[in-house]
């Protein structure tokens, strides 16, 4: 392992070298025994992923919140929930994280506010209030409902009822966490101001939350009904959405917040969250004159049916992204996040093993979703333990987002290391076995790989600055070349059951079972194995 030898690209930026490792602070490691994990706690373990080999931490929100989408729904976007700790403890974070050569980038709730946001809490109290235009109110439809027919990602319509002043205001997600209004210029100057408020503590970038719904249409026409929507599909998905997803107008927003990045902190880094079609994501992008996004969050992995795991299936992923990206734009790859199943959950450990090969060995920058290095899978969240209303009314209650948020799982010590108290989600049974302390002592653990995996992209520049050439392959097998100077690498991914063979020679460098290496003629690969091969010069 070339730990300490890392062997940097020159020519890229540190958020194209490094991988991002996405930290849901509720869960991953509490310090003072309220259940709740906190940044003290979070400050703890920046060993463990200096140790891992990830680059850059995303925090998801900490500020001050009702709690009711979690932090979601912020009312200060310049403070530390009390929950969480303080703005010291966060500078802490920063200045310990640094010091191990680790970013920190924190997350940027700009479609919504809390509805306890003093800003709305103003808003509401009167049709002449001065910050009445920074959210989207509008007078009751012809027939005395909702002003139009949009809905909210989490159940009803999107728009609410204020008696008080007897008009509706929008909201894509809860009640309780309204819309601003990005045709007011002094929102978009407002959110520039937290824009600059977290440079100016040390943060080294943003992920955008819900980036592809800044914007609405101004003149809020109906949505269409979807004429594929099926019962069992989610309730929003009843309508398609030209009016309230991708509007045009969001792409200025997004230009004004990269130009504020770029005018304070030219290493900071913008990604954005969209959950969108290749064709439409890749504008997220911007232009090379007018930059975006560094690169917008690629959802094609976390959304791919498990059944379409296989090597055509991922070809077919992975070209279309490649023919949608514009040449000079830097991809993106995710598996998973605190929104979605985890990947173990959706594609077993051994599938699970074969995406964490190709998450670290396609070209792009990958993130990785906290507990996923060790095959987390999801937590079986009873009814009456369910935290997440909003997001069990998303999922039509097939699924709860709570599963794919409990709690990390450091040790077989009580409640896994996480808490001393009684932990806010439980804890996944499975954390006597499955945890980082056991997966460390087992050189072959799902940790380790993940860990290889991360050490070995850091110190060969063809894994990361490579180019990606498909090759050719024997059913079933999804194999491609990375290269770069005098370096060249095979990465082949077997996902079918049967044995197949390489027609290559070179030095196996890492299998996903970690237990082969070496110098091979035609190299063979077993079942549901993926490869690294070090081809010869
Ligand atoms: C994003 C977040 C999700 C949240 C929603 C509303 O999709 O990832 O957790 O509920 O935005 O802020």
């Amino acid at each position: 392992m070339a730990d300490g030898t890392i062997s940097r690209a020159p020519e890229l930026a540190w958020w194209q070298r490094e991988a991002f490792y996405e930290v849901y602070p509720r869960s991953f490691q509490d310090s003072d025994g309220d259940g709740v994990g906190d940044l003290r706690g979070l400050l703890r373990r920046l060993d463990y992923l200096a140790w891992l080999g990830v680059g850059a931490v995303w925090v998801t929100p900490f500020y001050p919140s009702p709690q009711r989408d979690f932090g979601y729904d912020v009312s200060d976007y310049c403070a530390v929930d009390p929950t969480m700790g303080t703005l010291e403890d966060f500078q802490r974070l920063v200045e310990e994280a640094h010091r191990r050569g680790l970013r920190v980038v924190v997350d940027l709730v700009a479609n919504h506010t809390s509805s306890e946001h003093p800003w709305f809490v103003e808003s509401r109290k009167s049709r002449h209030s001065p910050r009445r235009g920074w959210y989207v109110w509008r007078d009751p439809g012809p027939r005395g409902g909702p002003p139009n027919n949009w809905l909210s990602f989490f159940g009803g319509p999107a728009w609410t009822f204020d008696p008080e002043t007897g008009q509706y205001y929008l909201h894509q997600f809860l009640p309780e966490q309204p819309d601003l209004n990005y045709r007011n210029p002094e929102v978009v100057r407002a959110m520039e101001e937290v824009i600059r408020f977290w440079l100016d503590r040390g943060a080294d970038g943003f992920r955008v939350d819900a980036a592809w719904l800044l914007v609405e249409d101004e003149h809020f026409r109906d949505e269409p009904p979807n004429p594929a929507w099926r019962p069992g599909m989610r309730e929003r998905d009843r309508l398609l959405h030209p009016y309230t997803e991708d509007h045009p107008d969001t792409h200025q927003v997004l230009r004004r917040f990269r130009a504020v990045l770029e005018s304070c902190h030219r290493d900071a880094v913008l990604i954005g969250e969209v959950y969108l079609p290749f064709a439409q994501l890749v504008r997220y992008y911007g232009t090379r004159e007018e930059p975006e996004c560094h690169f917008p969050f690629n959802f094609a992995l976390v959304e791919l049916p498990a059944d379409r795991w296989t090597a055509h299936g991922l070809r077919a992923v992975v070209e279309a992204y490649e023919a949608a990206r514009p040449e000079w734009a830097w991809p993106g790859w995710v598996l998973g996040n605190h929104d979605r199943p985890r990947v173990a959950t959706r594609l077993g450990e051994d599938g699970s093993r074969l995406a964490h090969l190709l998450l670290l060995t396609l070209r792009g920058t990958p993130t990785l979703y906290y507990g996923d290095e060790l095959g987390m899978v999801d937590g079986p969240v009873q009814p009456h333990r369910v935290r997440d209303w909003a997001g069990f009314r998303e999922w039509g209650g097939r699924w709860c987002r709570d599963a794919a948020r409990t709690p990390m799982q450091w040790d077989a010590s009580h409640h896994a290391g996480f808490t001393t108290g009684e932990p806010w989600l439980p804890v996944n049974s499975d954390f006597p076995q499955r945890n980082v302390a056991s997966q460390q002592a087992d050189p072959r653990s799902f940790l380790h790989l993940v860990r290889r995996l991360l050490w070995m992209r850091r110190s060969h520049p063809a894994l990361v600055a490579g180019g990606f050439v498909p090759v050719g392959s024997e059913e079933g097998v999804l194999a491609y070349r990375r290269e770069h100077g005098p370096e060249a690498f095979l990465v082949a991914l077997n996902f079918s059951t049967r044995p197949a063979h390489l027609a290559a020679q070179g030095e196996v460098v890492l299998s996903t079972h970690l237990d082969r290496e070496g110098l091979e003629r035609h190299v063979p690969l077993r079942p549901r194995e993926g490869l690294v091969v070090r081809l010869r010069p």
